[in-house]
């Protein structure tokens, strides 16, 4: 997506060769036209996968789910960090380890809002390691409902999440899949490549 690549490439700033920062439209700062765009590119690629629900994670998932969201005509769900501490029968829950926290963590989602007859898109603003998508797919699966792929904003192509999850046969949808972040730069793979 032509104008993501150039959000990211004016206002990103590469950390390190492994870390993009992206405060200023996405993780902290919101850029609400460029989020509209994601969801309706989201939407397009999408559109005849029957879908009836999104999931995500808060919090730097919601923004991008809410929007697609929209212009598809469902609700976004996003999965919590912290255990609630009521109805925890009520809830599904998975594990999520984090390589760049050291840690794992619990997520979970009321069985009020995923269930059986439902399709549905994982979303998220970073694929990295994958391991938020596989403990929101986890949560698909003990919801017996039907997954119609993901969709993430930035894929970091040099990391193993994608073809992790790519080589189960999933659907993943990246906005932007980023090649390399050495010498500061950012390169992207071609959407061909993606
Ligand atoms: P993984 O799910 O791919 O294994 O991710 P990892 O543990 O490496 O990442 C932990 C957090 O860091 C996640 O956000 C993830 O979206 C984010 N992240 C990973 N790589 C980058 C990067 O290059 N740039 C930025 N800006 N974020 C990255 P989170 O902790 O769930 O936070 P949030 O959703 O509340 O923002
Ligand atoms: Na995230
Ligand atoms: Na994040």
């Amino acid at each position: 997506m032509k104008k993501l690549q150039d959000k990211i490439l004016s206002d990103g700033k590469v950390l390190s060769e492994s870390v993009l920062k992206v405060d200023s439209f996405l993780n902290h700062q919101i850029d609400p036209p460029l989020m509209q765009a994601i969801g309706e590119e989201f939407a397009s690629r999408f559109k005849n996968a029957g879908i009836t629900k999104i999931l995500t994670l808060e919090s730097s998932g919601i923004a991008p789910a809410m929007m697609t969201g929209l212009v598809l005509g469902v609700p976004a769900v996003f999965a919590r960090k912290r255990k609630s501490l009521t109805l925890v029968d009520h809830m599904y829950t998975a594990s999520v380890y984090s390589f760049t926290k050291n840690e794992t963590n619990d997520i979970s989602v009321s069985k009020d809002f995923i269930q059986q007859n439902d399709v549905v898109l994982v979303m998220d603003d970073f694929l990295a390691n994958g391991q938020a998508a596989l403990g929101l797919l986890d949560i698909v699966e003990q919801s017996e409902a039907k997954l119609a792929g993901i969709g993430i904003v930035i894929e970091k192509g040099f990391q193993p999440g994608g073809s992790l999850l790519r080589k189960q046969g999933i659907r993943v949808e990246t906005l932007a899949n980023i090649a390399s972040l050495e010498n500061g730069q950012v390169t992207f793979l071609e959407e061909a490549d993606t």
